[in-house]
């Protein structure tokens, strides 16, 4: 069972750089073979439309940009699953969360017919926000469905989402203008609702690298 774990995060150490670390010791304790790969120490753009993967005759479920990312697409298409995690931005997951969502997704895509990758790729989902968890289940979960639909759809496997919300942000509130967070209720969230997504991640990545 090979596991690959990608932080679509700019920050290391911090709260989806966190969440994944319990996701890979999850995927670990189900024997899965783990590399994990920070997205932003990689060369990479989105999808830069040169259609080489839709040529006839060409070889299939592959990307022939040549950039950091194509040899990670392959990696990831000869997986069991791949965990990614990414902070929400404005509303949305961050912009190499969506790069590799399109490479991945669009070298698979057939303009003929059923997608080309007939293999089976687990994909997890860790996001991390400011949002409240209400916000989080009432909103943001349904633009986000879409993801976990289109993930299904190419990669065949299973999908699942695990979400960390009202996280910390910064470690001393005090320094910055963020007049609209409570550090007290932040630092209660950090306390009490982290503990419980990181052990929510460890049991994905447990669940998905079976
Ligand atoms: C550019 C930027 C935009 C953000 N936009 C949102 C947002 O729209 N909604 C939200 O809930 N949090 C937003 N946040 C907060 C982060 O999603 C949150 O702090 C996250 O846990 C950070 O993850 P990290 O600690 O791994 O860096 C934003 C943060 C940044 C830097």
């Amino acid at each position: 069972m090979k596991t690959i774990i990608l932080n679509a995060g700019p920050r290391k150490n911090w709260n989806t750089d966190l969440m994944l670390k319990e996701a890979q010791k999850g995927a670990e304790s189900a024997g899965a073979e783990i590399e994990y790969v920070d997205l932003y120490d990689l060369d990479f753009t989105g999808c830069r439309s040169c259609l080489a993967c839709k040529l006839k005759g060409a070889e299939r479920n592959k990307c022939y940009w040549k950039d950091d990312l194509s040899p990670l697409i392959e990696k990831i298409l000869n997986a069991d699953c791949v965990i990614i995690g990414s902070p929400i931005y404005l509303g949305e997951p961050t912009a190499r969360f969506r790069a590799l969502f399109e490479r991945l997704c669009f070298c698979v895509l057939s303009y003929e017919g059923d997608p080309y990758f007939k293999g089976k790729v687990n994909v997890g989902l860790i996001y991390t926000m400011n949002a409240p968890r209400e916000y989080y289940e009432t909103t943001l979960q349904n633009v986000l469905g879409g993801i976990e639909n289109s993930y299904r759809r190419f990669l065949n496997g299973q999908v699942e989402t695990v979400a960390a919300c009202a996280t910390m942000q910064v470690d001393d509130y005090g320094r910055y203008s963020m007049g609209r967070f409570d550090p007290e209720e932040r630092k209660q969230s950090r306390e009490e609702k982290f503990p419980k997504d990181l052990a929510a991640a460890f049991e994905l990545g447990a669940r998905l690298s079976k």
